[in-house]
């Protein structure tokens, strides 16, 4: 079979490769039918995650049918289309039975970074019974792929661990496609305002169509300044960091309300200053942490049901095999305009 391999710090290659087999009696084999790219992906070809050596096939969304089942998978059989998600569990450790899937003992976020990942034809999924979804039929596959990853990090990480509340005003620092993902589940709850602020005009055009309130462009206005004009010098409610830098952090801590709640998402390499001796007097609550996915199933009925349409952050269609291309273009994402790429297999 092909797959996208990492071969070491900004080297990748698209080269034929052994398909997965059964190697544990919980594990499912699917063959991909569609998938896509993160800016994790992008992360980690820069040579920012060291854990993931070369040779590995990277990717850790998508959707595909069910291949092949181990003899202790009780949920799948051949045939059945799945959803993959970007998190393994086993569903029975200590941190499984509290929904905190992110620290399975046996799992985790290991897709695509320990274990071979979902940029290939076929995948080995362990935990199978537990880390994939059934797709109802009629389904939109697409909007289905924002569900891997994206959608439960934004709804998880960003707007229920920044208690967004009926009324609030939320600032969203970063427009990339978990940011979006954060505006739209944030309409869950009906803040009052929601703010996305990035330097990208394009990317703010399109919050603006996904719900954004306001939107502010860094280098353009004075973000801090705006945001107290705007809140009568109070601050926000909820202040979202979706890019993963101290800049947007710090613009977080000099923009949150007392008594509102910094949710950090981003991935950080560097450590970022905190400014205690402003804060602590606020009474704030700051969080942070690695998607669980256990929204998966809540995601799935405001889909089916029509709530949230995250295929609506598809911009570019490509065929699996192109997906060098795909890297291209979502590597300038800026230049070429693009959120999120479905690669079909
Ligand atoms: N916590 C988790 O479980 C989890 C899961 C998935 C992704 N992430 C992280 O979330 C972050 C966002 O992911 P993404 O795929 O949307 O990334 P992305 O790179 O596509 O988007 C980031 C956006 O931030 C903007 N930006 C950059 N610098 C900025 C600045 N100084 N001020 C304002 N905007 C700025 C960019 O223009 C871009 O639109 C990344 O750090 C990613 O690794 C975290
Ligand atoms: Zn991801
Ligand atoms: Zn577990």
């Amino acid at each position: 079979m092909k797959a996208l391999v990492y071969q070491g710090p900004g080297q990748k290659d698209w080269i034929e490769k052994d398909k997965p087999g059964i190697e544990k009696p919980t594990d499912v084999i699917v063959k991909v039918t569609k998938t896509t790219i993160c800016g994790t992906d992008l992360h980690i070809l820069k040579g920012d995650v060291p854990a993931v050596t070369p040779g590995r096939t990277l990717g850790h969304e998508g959707v595909g049918v069910v291949e092949a089942v181990g003899d202790a998978v009780a949920n799948f059989k051949p045939g059945d289309p799945v959803l993959i998600s970007c998190v393994t569990s086993c569903g029975k450790c200590p941190n499984c039975k509290r929904q905190l899937y992110a620290h399975c003992d046996d799992g985790g976020w290991i897709l695509g970074h320990l274990i071979d990942g979902t940029q290939a034809e076929y995948v080995r999924i362990p935990h199978g019974d537990n880390s994939l979804y059934p797709i109802p039929e009629g389904a939109d596959e697409e909007a289905l792929v924002m569900l891997s990853d994206i959608m439960p990090t934004g709804l998880e990480i960003g707007v229920q661990y920044g208690r967004v509340k009926p009324g609030d005003t939320v600032a969203i620092v970063g427009a990339g496609p978990v940011g979006m993902s954060v505006l739209l589940t944030a309409q869950f709850y009906s803040p009052g305002r929601i703010v996305m602020i990035d330097m990208d005009p394009a990317r703010l055009e399109l919050a603006k169509q996904f719900g954004a309130t306001d939107t502010l462009q860094v280098g353009s206005v004075d973000v801090v300044e705006e945001i107290m004009k705007m809140t009568g010098g109070l601050g926000v409610d909820v202040a979202i960091e979706a890019v993963g830098v101290p800049a947007t952090f710090d613009t977080c801590q000099k923009i949150v309300s007392a008594g509102g709640s910094i949710a950090n998402v981003g991935v950080h390499g560097k450590s970022v200053e905190l400014h205690i001796e402003e804060l602590w007097i606020k009474n704030i609550n700051i969080s942070m942490g690695l998607v669980s996915t256990n929204t998966t199933p809540m995601l799935l009925k405001t889909l089916n049901s029509g709530k949230v349409d995250p295929a609506r952050l598809v911009t570019h269609r490509l065929k699996l095999d192109e997906i060098m291309e795909a890297y291209e273009i979502f590597g300038n994402a800026a230049r070429e305009k693009a959120m999120k790429i479905i690669l079909t297999a």
